[in-house]
């Protein structure tokens, strides 16, 4: 598999916006994705297979923490490893840019994701009551610190 990941740019979005509407019950709409191409805080990478766009993360960085807005792997191309390597390189930009801390929300029933944090070393780190509709549904938060507390 040839795996590239990078920046997100305008060339992605008619894909990514595809990808939000498969995934979730309220997607981004194609101008919140375009949007992020000019918002200072985020940081959104693009995995390219063969040149095809085959999932996206964005992250928001503020001050020593940074959050996961979105995630998805298009569905013919899971279990390869994907969202992990989105994530390791959402993570170590994140630590390049100074961030102490990596945290998300995750709808309780999405084990898929929940198994994916934790063998990236989230912890389990609280819940919102009813934090998601359609279906209504408490979010567990997740958090990974990338050192030591003190
Ligand atoms: N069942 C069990 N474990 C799973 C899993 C599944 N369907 N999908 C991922 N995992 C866990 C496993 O531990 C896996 O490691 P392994 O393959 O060595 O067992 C690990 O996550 C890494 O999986 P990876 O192949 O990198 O994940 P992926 O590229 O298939 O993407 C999602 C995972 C969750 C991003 C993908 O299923 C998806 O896009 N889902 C819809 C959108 C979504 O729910 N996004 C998250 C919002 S918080």
């Amino acid at each position: 598999m040839n795996l590239s990941i990078v920046q997100m740019n305008s060339e992605h979005i008619d894909d990514i916006e595809k990808l939000e509407k498969e995934c979730f019950s309220h997607p981004w709409s194609r101008n919140d994705i375009a949007a992020q191409l000019e918002n200072k805080n985020a940081h959104f990478l693009t995995a390219e297979v063969d040149g095809k766009v085959a999932g996206y993360i964005g992250i928001y960085e503020l001050y020593e923490s940074c959050e996961i807005a979105n995630l998805a792997v298009t569905s013919d191309m899971r279990r390869k490893g994907i969202a992990c390597e989105l994530l390791k390189s959402a993570v170590s930009g994140a630590i390049s840019r100074g961030r102490d801390f990596i945290t998300l929300e995750v709808r309780e029933s999405n084990t898929p994701a929940i198994l994916l944090y934790t063998k990236l070393g989230f912890e389990n780190a609280g819940r919102r009551k009813n934090f998601y509709t359609s279906p209504s549904e408490d979010a567990i938060i997740m958090t990974k610190y990338f050192k030591e507390k003190a």
